[in-house]
């Protein structure tokens, strides 16, 4: 596990991503093929896992504890690479820590609202639905677009438990693609980390174009601020990966998006 050893240089303090499994990866491979002389660290929360269906209260809870723990490490920020979080906690704690904290969907819906598509479609979780944080963040921009958000409430378990080809699972896709397709959108958010795993079963229902995958544009935006504040770092490339539970789940299924050489450090969490 990598000691933090900071104290001459903060740039070179980690820089933690997290989300409830393996969906953030496709954030962190894309952060780390982009600046890959950050020290990493990054948390999947599978005991809570899926945060989808969870409370309120239980997902500020649940990020708290996993800031907590990203505090002890001396991190200088902390990448929200989940929708669900984002979108019900990140308002609740973005206050009460001194690092920088990113979320996907806030630091997303800017650039995203100024293409100024007429119509867009966001597929996520039932919780960041329920939000409606996308539909306000992408309005806060571009007040004319229409926003059209419908919750995939079976994709994260497909992912997660590698279902790809069942048949139960090409139907839903299948289902979900053709009642967004009604509304003709200009483009389609996959807003929840784990979807842009189902990317070759989405493209089977709709053209590949039409989907929006936010990590490329999401580390774009971490990487411009992290240098605009001066805290890149030239000299690291380390990462450690951390799980509240399923270790041997988490490295496995890993594989779709980021190879992850080592088993994961399994930590408990207050929650
Ligand atoms: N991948 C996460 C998101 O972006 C959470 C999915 C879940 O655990 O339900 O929303």
């Amino acid at each position: 596990m990598s000691t933090s050893n900071h104290n001459n240089n903060p740039n070179s303090r980690p820089v933690g991503f997290f989300d409830s499994g393996v969906g953030g990866l496709s954030v962190y491979a894309r952060f780390k093929q982009t600046i890959p002389q950050e020290d990493t660290l990054y948390f999947g929360d599978l005991a809570n896992m899926p945060y989808g269906n969870k409370t309120q209260g239980e997902l500020i809870s649940f990020a708290r504890d996993i800031l907590d723990f990203f505090k002890e490490k001396d991190v200088k920020a902390v990448v929200i690479a989940c929708n669900t979080s984002s979108a019900q906690a990140y308002d609740f704690v973005k206050n009460d820590y001194e690092f920088k904290i990113y979320p996907i969907i806030q630091s997303c819906a800017r650039v995203i609202a100024s293409y100024n598509y007429k119509s867009i479609g966001v597929f996520a979780t039932e919780a960041t639905v329920k939000s409606g944080v996308y539909t306000r963040e992408l309005k806060k921009y571009n007040p004319t677009v229409s926003v059209h958000e419908i919750s995939c409430p079976n994709w994260v378990p497909i992912v997660e438990n590698n279902k790809y080809t069942e048949k139960s699972a090409i139907e839903d896709v299948k289902n979900q693609v053709d009642k967004m397709l009604e509304f003709s959108p200009d483009r389609v958010i996959l807003g929840c980390t784990h979807y842009p795993y189902l990317m070759s079963l989405l493209k089977e229902f709709a053209p590949e174009e039409l989907f929006i995958d936010p990590a490329a544009i999401f580390v774009d935006y971490i990487k411009s601020d992290l240098g605009k504040s001066g805290l890149l770092n030239q000299n690291g490339g380390s990462e450690d990966f951390f799980v509240s539970a399923n270790p041997e789940s988490f490295k496995a299924h890993a594989k779709i998006f980021y190879q992850v050489k080592k088993l994961p450090f399994c930590v408990k969490l207050s929650s």
